[in-house]
């Protein structure tokens, strides 16, 4: 392995430069040339690279988004693509590469491992919508991000006894709003996992009213509803004032958490350590307090189980 090629593709997520920076250090460390692929896969595409050394990398390990930029290529995923991809990657010499994103990331790069190219994936997007894997990178910094926005909007939900909705992202899964309701209290939360009833929503609100309760926080998940029809829909049936928020790409940037870099710097190290002992085609995930890796093919194929206890602590705790 004398040159590995590393890329993050899809949605940023904050933690993203913490694993690129260990992917360098740790490679140049294991006398191995990294190259950086601008802009995901499109950058394979349109041979986008920049050789890295160790100042490249300097002061990012603390900067939300990634600094290699990110895309989602509809280019790479044309036939003519993906051959200019595969062109590219023996133009530039790349050995392995390493692949840092979501469920679309892994797909294309499990492609690549088909074509002959051995790949190795990091789980890095802040849904945690990965099933093989307990957490992905950025996950829990989008936590923190939405809970601060929680806290606040509680605030003004309180003085002015008011109904707050407010829509958190994660596309078709819930664990950002599901999370952030049980760390930030909220009375409900919305997820698509779960059908809702909507007087079961309002019925709670209204108890909580009874016992005097001044706010009534409702955490959606965008791939649950939209918060406007809800919010208005709540109001109508309860006659108390509801407002929304939609959070949207707040979540997606700021300062990564400990949690993030730790892991980050800890999955970089480990893929640059598969490639190097000829290990591929391999995605890295957290259980507990490891890395662990596994087969890419077979992660892929795992659907994701819906995290009923969590749910269920949320609703008995939100009384
Ligand atoms: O996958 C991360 C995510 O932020 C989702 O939560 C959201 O639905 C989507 O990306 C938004 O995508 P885009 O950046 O293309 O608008």
């Amino acid at each position: 392995m004398r040159k590995i090629g590393v890329l993050t593709s899809g949605g940023d997520a904050p933690g993203m430069n913490a694993a690129i920076r260990a992917v360098v250090r740790y490679g140049i460390y294991n006398s191995i040339n990294v190259l950086g692929i601008n802009n995901g896969y499109r950058g394979l595409v349109d041979g986008d690279s920049l050789e890295m050394n160790l100042s490249s990398v300097a002061d990012i390990i603390h900067r939300g988004g990634t600094f290699l930029g990110s895309a989602r290529s509809e280019e790479f995923q044309k036939e003519e693509g993906f051959k200019q991809a595969l062109r590219n990657i023996k133009y530039l010499g790349i050995d392995g590469l390493i692949t840092i994103g979501g469920d679309g990331t892994f797909k294309g790069a499990l492609e690549l491992s088909k074509a002959g190219v051995p790949v190795i994936g990091i789980p890095g997007t802040i849904d945690n919508d990965l099933a093989y894997t307990q957490y992905t990178l950025g996950f829990f910094t989008a936590l923190s991000t939405v809970l601060e926005s929680v806290e606040k909007i509680r605030d003004t939900s309180s003085s002015h006894s008011r109904t707050n909705v407010i829509e958190v992202m994660g596309r078709n899964c819930g664990d950002i709003a599901l999370y952030a309701g049980l760390a930030g209290g909220a009375e409900m939360v919305i997820i698509p996992e779960v059908e809702y009833n909507m007087d079961e929503i309002c019925d709670k609100i209204m108890q909580g009213r009874a016992r005097g309760k001044k706010h009534s926080i409702i955490i959606l998940a965008e791939g649950a509803g939209d918060a406007k029809s809800l919010s208005e829909l709540i109001e109508s049936k309860t006659g108390i004032t509801t407002r929304y928020s939609v959070l949207g790409y707040t979540q997606r940037g700021g300062t990564p958490s400990a949690f993030d870099r730790l892991i980050g710097s800890q999955m970089g190290a480990k893929a640059v350590e598969l490639l190097k002992n000829g290990i591929k085609n391999r995605v890295l995930g957290v259980k507990g307090n490891e890395i662990f890796d596994m087969d890419m093919e077979e992660a892929l194929k795992i659907e994701k189980k819906f995290d009923e206890t969590t749910y269920e602590l949320t609703k008995i705790l939100s009384i």
